[in-house]
């Protein structure tokens, strides 16, 4: 489902919205809400809200356990480190212990890293491949979400749970959760905003290229369940003839 938004901070409201949705949903089925997190610059005005009044009072933080679908393998000091902009946005503004943060440990090899996330996560899932209730995702402007970038062997892994994959342009590897394990989400929410965006948006929900599938097209949860949530700006090029778009 596709729902669009004036601009970035009324998305980043929306999302923040079904944030305490899906985590009081699970939470009553299942007394835990287990959270991918996205990278990148979008998600950062969510995680911020989520900090604040009138969302931090409605969920019973305790609860809640932080993943991440992607890392760049930089330390965590590092402007460009996931984790370090999802605790600066949120998680060192809510009152949660170190154990609901299942973050990649960066000061390893990329492949070590890999390993030691795949492991973490085991862990927290009891051996079986992990069932976020919600997947936040961003969509970079070549298709690529999460760290699966176009090309990249991680596209095909179907066994391990992440991969190691590298732009060539840049100097860090990153480590992404696999495409079985994103689709075994409850919930995939995507956001994306921005005019740059437009063309990718375009062509990733049109589904013109099925042939050659973006990364973010492989994205379809088993539970069937991916949202999009959209600006105007980057909802500019679709044809709302041939998708449909929840207003
Ligand atoms: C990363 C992200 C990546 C991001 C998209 C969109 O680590 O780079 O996980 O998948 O979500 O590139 O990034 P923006 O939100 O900054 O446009």
């Amino acid at each position: 489902m596709i729902t669009l938004f004036d601009d970035g901070d009324a998305l980043a409201r929306g999302a923040a919205e079904l944030f305490v949705a899906q985590a009081l949903e699970a939470i009553t089925a299942r007394q835990v809400f287990s959270v991918l997190l996205a990278g990148g610059a979008t998600p950062r005005r969510t995680y911020q809200l989520l900090a604040k009044e009138p969302y931090i009072s409605q969920l019973p933080w305790e609860c809640v356990h932080f993943s991440w679908g992607d890392e760049r393998c930089v330390p965590f000091e590092d402007p460009r480190n996931n984790a370090l902009m999802a605790h600066k946005a949120l998680l060192a503004h809510l009152p949660i212990q170190p154990e609901q943060i299942h973050a990649l440990p960066c000061t390893l090899s990329p492949q070590e890293a890999a390993d030691a996330y795949q492991v973490e996560l085991e862990t927290f899932f009891n051996g079986k491949p992990p069932s976020f209730d919600l997947a936040l995702l961003g969509l970079g402007s070549d298709g690529h979400t999460a760290s699966l970038l176009p090309e990249s062997a991680a596209l095909d892994e179907q066994q391990k749970w992440t991969a190691v994959t590298r732009y060539i342009e840049e100097d860090f590897s990153r480590v992404t959760l696999t495409v079985p394990i994103l689709n075994q989400a409850r919930v995939v929410l995507f956001m994306v905003v921005g005019r740059r965006k437009a063309q990718v948006v375009k062509d990733v929900l049109s589904r013109s290229n099925i042939k050659s599938p973006y990364p973010a097209q492989l994205i379809q949860p088993v539970s069937g369940d991916v949202r999009w949530f959209l600006d105007r700006e980057a909802a500019s090029m679709l044809d709302e003839k041939n998708v449909s778009i929840e207003q």
